[in-house]
């Protein structure tokens, strides 16, 4: 049946795009939509970059379109009209002129049209950047799976008919009595989208996606070998009180107090505590090609990035392989050798941070195997990637990552666990971590506990300008990442500094006006911390100390300290980093910020 009555529907689509500006300041006339004419007759929204729009603005200021705005998506409903403007054919359908745009397309670019010439119909399309659709239907869906169309002479009227016929490619509903039946959703991130609906279709690179009287259909040009011939629809797991505040004031605070459960999470199922054996199932059947593999490569940005920090000296010793740490876009910028017997882990919160997927396809072209570690099911680099884990720490909504980086933390251990379970040499060290992994969740909410206390130090530093963080060894990458919370949502200048390089450079920094945070635990550096501490309080510096408990050593030369409960040395940047997750928080909102929302910063970058 050919759904006869979905002709009576109520169609209605409306379009907006929330701007991170890369081509023109934020401003009225870059804010998308972004049009062709003054007649509106084609708008485009658009996630990415173009990086051809100087050569295709040039083309179309010679054919005598005028711009409006500074912006590089400007070029893609001017060129849209263009096309549809110098047609050869009458019946040339949307999704058509769409795909002929994509054609002269570089870049990334997430896209939704509308047209006047198309009354109730949307076009999407995707590349680099993310897309997926959401189906909300009040009646059961007939199908699951969306087969693809694929078309290679699309502008000939026979091929247009064949197009009116396509009604088997469509997501269907069983019975059509209402107006309001069914809902499209194009959004880049599910989390727009799961107050409505669950059901979610993710578009691949080039799929063009139509709507038009009520019904989703999907094609590409043509089909490449291997490629998957049908796009399916997903259930998500995720539930909207998952992605709401609940008594808390921000998506950071929450996500900070979430910490026991997330982590738990990452460990559940795979971790068995009777026999200590790890089994990450999306890395089990690569195993042996990783145990054979010659050096492990971390790659990230930001907070990923500082996860790769954190847990290299431990894959170091549970692997007993080189482990090189780099940042994506330094790892492209460096052209960095990379081998056919190297593993590349893509570690990414977003699943979709355009310069780790970049570096994911450089490592990819280099015949390296590809992990991606990250916490989005269904993401850009979760699909593209070899093998890959999950870290499950549910949604992050807050800008600043907080659980993401505890969660890559202990998947990025757990890897090194799994990999060192035949070394006899280890077994007492894997007996250590595994145990220290069971207690870190009850751990976490005794360090949740010191949030008055820390609050409170917030209240003594939120009007200065700049805070130092100090540490080595495990807790290098701690100073880094709460350096990086620091500046991302405080606005205050703050740096992460390696104890080691005091006396190199940062000590000069050192007075009594400076406010200092130093990491010292009870671990192989505890010593050399110890030193630095020395050096810090012989020039007046008045150091706040994050210490274990029981430390008398320590408190004598504090200023402040903050006591933490202690674990194993390798996993004590989980605890440690805690206290300066709460730290920022504190201090953005007595600073009066937006801690969600800091400004310039996005949560996930698509763009290079
Ligand atoms: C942005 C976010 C950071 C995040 C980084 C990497 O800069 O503001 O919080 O750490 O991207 O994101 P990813 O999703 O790849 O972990």
């Amino acid at each position: 049946m050919l759904y006869p009555d979905l002709l009576i529907l109520d169609t209605h689509f409306g379009i907006a795009h929330t701007r991170w500006a890369t081509h023109g300041e934020p401003s009225a006339v870059n804010c998308h939509p972004h049009r062709s004419d003054k007649n509106n007759e084609f708008v485009v929204i658009h996630n990415g970059i173009i990086t051809n729009y100087k050569e295709l603005r040039k083309y179309l200021i010679s054919k005598g379109y005028e711009f409006e705005s500074e912006t590089d998506t400007e070029v893609i409903p001017k060129l849209i009209k263009y096309v549809y403007d110098n047609r050869e054919n009458d019946y040339v359908s949307f999704s058509t002129l769409v795909e002929l745009v994509i054609q002269q397309l570089e870049g990334a670019f997430a896209l939704v049209f509308k047209s006047v010439h198309f009354p109730g119909e949307a076009v999407a399309t995707r590349r680099g950047s993310p897309l997926l659709i959401g189906v909300r239907s009040k009646y059961e869906l007939s199908t699951e799976q969306i087969p693809i169309q694929y078309n290679t002479h699309f502008l000939e009227g026979v091929q247009q008919k064949n197009f009116r016929n396509r009604v088997d490619s469509t997501v269907a509903l069983h019975s059509v009595s209402d107006r309001k039946a069914v809902e499209f959703y194009f959004a880049s991130d599910a989390s727009a989208i799961i107050e409505h609906t669950n059901k979610v279709i993710y578009l691949q690179d080039d799929d063009i996606a139509a709507v038009a009287e009520g019904k989703l259909s999907l094609h590409r040009m043509s089909r490449c070998a291997g490629e998957d011939p049908v796009r399916a629809i997903q259930t998500l797991q995720m539930e909207l009180q998952q992605i709401m505040k609940g008594n808390f004031k921000a998506f950071m605070q929450k996500e900070i107090f979430e910490q026991p459960e997330s982590v738990f999470n990452t460990m559940r199922g795979r971790i068995c505590f009777d026999t200590n054996t790890v089994v990450l199932g999306g890395l089990k059947d690569h195993l042996k090609e990783i145990r054979r593999c010659r050096r492990l490569i971390l790659i990230g940005c930001g907070t990923s990035f500082h996860a790769g920090v954190a847990t290299r000296q431990i894959l170091e010793e549970l692997t007993e392989l080189p482990v090189m740490v780099e940042l994506a876009s330094d790892f492209l910028d460096r052209i960095t050798p990379v081998f056919r017997d190297d593993v590349c882990f893509l570690i990414s919160q977003s699943g979709e941070t355009a310069d780790t997927l970049m570096a994911l396809r450089y490592c990819q072209g280099r015949g390296a195997l590809t992990v991606g570690v990250t916490n989005t099911v269904g993401s850009s680099i979760s699909r593209e990637t070899d093998c890959g884990v999950h870290i499950n720490a549910g949604p992050e909504i807050g800008v600043a990552s907080t659980k993401a980086y505890t969660s890559q933390f202990v998947a990025l251990t757990m890897f090194g666990l799994m990999m060192s379970e035949d070394r006899i040499s280890l077994q007492k060290r894997r007996l250590e971590i595994i145990n220290g992994l069971r207690m870190l969740p009850g751990l976490i909410k005794e360090v949740l506990t010191l949030d008055d206390k820390i609050r409170s130090i917030a209240d003594e530093l939120y009007q200065q300008r700049s805070l130092l963080v100090m540490g080595r060894g495990y807790n290098y990458a701690t100073c880094l990442e709460g350096a990086l919370k620091i500046k991302e949502i405080t606005y205050m200048h703050s740096e992460g500094i390696l104890a080691g390089e005091l006396k190199h450079g940062p000590l000069a920094l050192i007075d009594k006006h400076m406010p200092v945070i130093m990491i010292i635990m009870r671990d192989a550096c505890y010593t050399k911390c110890h030193n630095a501490l020395q050096q810090v309080t012989a020039r007046q510096g008045r150091p706040i100390i994050l210490c274990c408990q029981d430390d008398p050593e320590i408190t004598r030369n504090a200023y402040k300290t903050i006591e933490l409960p202690q674990t194993v040395d390798c996993l004590q940047g989980i605890i440690s980093v805690i206290p300066l997750q709460l730290m920022s928080f504190h201090l953005a909102v007595l600073r009066g910020y937006d801690v969600d929302c800091p400004r310039n910063l996005a949560k996930s970058v698509t763009v290079e």
